[in-house]
């Protein structure tokens, strides 16, 4: 019997893999003559290693994008369904957001002063979100670190609590994974010399006994969480799940941070509003300045007076927060008009029954084609995971990740102008997607398979 790899046989899947990387090569000279050049300054040939992180044998350069379409330097087009992983989720270089950095281009880009636009842009977060109190850093890792640092000076406690599998940017504190239980350093960490755990406990989503128990001893100052775990395929709560989670932080003391930074595709407010959580602290990077690098975090009004508090008691110095370009002039005009103009509720209108589409056809491929996977989404994120059933934590979702399947099916796509997020198999439908460009993803994903299981 032939051997499978998610239910494909690997026979297929490798071929496809060389197949497709020989395509790519033909029909990419000008990527592959600037790859090589770029390897003269570059570390490893580009100047963010995340940019090797496709599917291809060498980066694809890009010529221009806007909307959800980009188009490289050999001139192919393509829909885009990564967006930047998710900078751009609102599309490339939405038109209110390219007017508002034109028109200060000229006028001061940072002054460490702040302009008119604060008082809009707080009316804005607070519409938006519900909180009154906002902090603007530069992107989301920052904000993530902050808010850290502010729970850990509030509470008077010094441990912080994560999910298995959750990612929350470049934040040492978070680099803790489970395995066989325990805690250990996410593999592949680099340079890290203090040991995390100490500090760092780590529990799988969904498991409410181990929460209960991590949190009993009230030495953790936050826990900080996606909804929905996003960043190791996709893992969604469990009914029931956020409001223990949100019960047990409340017996505990324990404050509890939401981070926004994907899961604002879930409607207008984020999952926050959608599902009416309430967060301590909750924090939006990536597509808050339609692209711009930007983030920012929110808090209650008691949290800006604990905030008040636990600075007035550490007297003056240096707090270890904020950073000089942070807050400034140009991300407040972005930022302006993204939140007025871009990220509304219409916004979401389209983006919403559009992304369930693709969601549900590319569930219709899978099915009639009797493939062990499923599709998950978070409004206007999808997600298809390459195992039967959906993953209840972190452990669950690693299972379900086959990097040669993803590699194939990623490098299929993209040769025939179609991109979806590098890691795992994630899609963003933006304000800008089209349903010509669902139906060609959700029809080329179809063929794909096809292919796969021939
Ligand atoms: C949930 C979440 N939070 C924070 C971040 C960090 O964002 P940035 O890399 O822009 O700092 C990421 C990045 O992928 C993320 O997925």
């Amino acid at each position: 019997m032939a051997s499978l790899e998610a239910g494909l046989p690997v026979k297929q899947v490798d071929a496809m893999i060389k197949r497709e990387t020989d395509r790519y090569i033909q029909s990419n000279p000008i990527s592959q003559k600037l790859g090589i050049e770029a390897r003269r300054n570059w570390v490893k040939g580009v100047p963010h290693h995340w940019m090797l992180d496709w599917s291809t044998p060498f980066p694809l350069f890009v010529a221009d994008a806007v909307g959800a379409t980009l188009t490289d330097v050999d001139g192919h087009t393509y829909d885009d369904f990564c967006l930047g992983d998710t900078g751009s989720m609102f599309g490339h270089s939405p038109a209110p957001v390219a007017r508002a950095i034109a028109a200060q281009a000229g006028h001061g880009l940072t002054y460490m002063l702040p302009t008119e636009d604060i008082i809009a842009v707080g009316t804005a977060l607070e519409r938006m979100f519900g909180l009154p109190f906002w902090q603007v850093t530069t992107t989301a890792t920052d904000a993530n670190r902050f808010v850290l640092r502010w729970c850990r000076a509030i509470t008077r406690r010094p441990k912080i609590l994560v999910f298995h599998g959750a990612y929350h940017g470049a934040v040492d504190d978070t680099f803790v994974r489970l395995k066989d239980g325990q805690p250990i350093h996410r593999p592949g960490l680099i340079g890290q010399v203090y040991d995390l755990t100490t500090q760092t406990k780590v529990v799988e989503f969904n498991d409410v006994p181990a929460l209960a128990a991590a949190l009993r001893d009230r030495d953790v100052a936050c826990v900080i969480t996606e909804p929905a775990l996003t960043n190791i395929g996709m893992v969604l709560p469990q009914p029931g799940f956020l409001d223990d989670l949100q019960r047990l932080c409340r017996e505990t003391e324990t404050l509890l941070v939401i981070d926004e930074t994907h899961t604002i595709s879930t409607g207008y407010g984020g999952y926050t509003r959608t599902h009416g959580l309430k967060p301590d602290f909750l924090t939006l990077g990536k597509p808050v300045a339609g692209g711009l690098p930007t983030a920012v975090f929110g808090c209650s009004a008691e949290m800006a007076e604990r905030m008040r508090a636990a600075e007035a008691e550490a007297g003056p110095g240096y707090s270890g927060m904020g950073t000089t370009l942070s807050a400034n002039a140009l991300q407040f005009k972005a930022m302006r008009a993204n939140l007025e103009e871009v990220m509304t509720p219409a916004a979401y209108d389209h983006m919403l029954p559009l992304s369930e589409k693709l969601a549900r056809g590319i569930e219709q491929e899978i099915r009639q084609r009797n493939i062990p996977w499923h599709v998950s989404n978070v409004g206007a994120r999808a997600e298809f995971v390459c195992a039967p059933e959906r993953p209840r934590n972190g452990s669950e979702a690693q299972a379900a990740m086959h990097g040669p399947v993803e590699l194939a099916v990623h490098l299929y796509l993209l040769n025939r102008g179609l991109l979806i997020a590098p890691f795992h198999n994630m899609t963003l439908v933006s304000p800008a997607t089209s349903e010509a460009q669902v139906a060609r993803l959700v029809t080329t994903i179809g063929q794909c398979l096809d292919e796969l299981a021939a």
